[in-house]
């Protein structure tokens, strides 16, 4: 997404240890003119399914999945994340290990907010190693829905979670795919 890409390329600032701030449009402030583009991109390149829910994690892929959602007519579930949680049945989670903040988490979602047989787009502001959005395809599983796909706004592609999703069959639509990024001169590759 040619729009997305020309907004990291000013915008997007690289800090040490291959991490891309993008607190102007997406992270922090939120650009809403640019969240209505990325959210008609996904409806574009997700046509072909039927969608009957997307579901996101908090904090910030939840801007982005309510603005897609419009496109799809459909609800956005957020899971949230918890260090422990009390498993009576009633919800459905993962765990979650993070490389970049260097924690573990729980991902939950009611169970009943995930029917069988739904067809599930998860949406994610970023893919890296590909944990939370694994966490959140083993919670679709469990509750016997379907990933439809995932749709991602920037995935880091010299990081192995794309890799390992696609690996897996499933089928990863990333807006923007950084291939590699130098904090010295401030660039940042794409791949094409
Ligand atoms: P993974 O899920 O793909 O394995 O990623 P990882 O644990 O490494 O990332 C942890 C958090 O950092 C995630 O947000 C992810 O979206 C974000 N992240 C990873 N790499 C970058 C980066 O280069 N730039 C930015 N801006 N974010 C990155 P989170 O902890 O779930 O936080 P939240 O912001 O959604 O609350
Ligand atoms: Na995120
Ligand atoms: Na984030």
């Amino acid at each position: 997404m040619e729009l997305l890409k020309e907004r990291i390329r000013k915008d997007g600032v690289i800090k040490e240890g291959n991490v891309l701030k993008v607190d102007n449009f997406l992270n922090h402030q939120m650009d809403i003119g640019l969240f209505n583009e990325i959210g008609r991109e996904f409806k574009r390149r997700f046509a072909d399914e039927r969608i009957d829910k997307i579901l996101t994690i908090e904090a910030s892929g939840i801007g982005i999945a309510a603005i897609a959602a419009q496109y799809f007519g459909v609800p956005v579930v957020f899971a949230k994340k918890a260090q422990s949680i009390n498993l009576d049945g009633t919800m459905l989670s993962a765990p979650v290990e993070s490389f970049t903040h260097k924690r573990r988490y729980e991902v939950i979602v009611a169970s009943r907010f995930l029917r069988p047989g739904e067809n599930i787009l998860i949406i994610d502001d970023f893919l890296a190693n590909g944990c939370a959005a694994m966490g959140l395809c083993q919670i679709v599983e469990a509750a016997h829905a379907r990933v439809a796909g995932i749709g991602i706004v920037i995935e880091k592609g010299f990081q192995c979670g794309g890799k390992l999703l696609r690996e897996k069959g499933l089928r990863v639509e990333s807006l923007a795919i950084v291939d590699g990024m130098d904090a010295a001169t401030q660039t940042v590759q794409f791949r094409d």
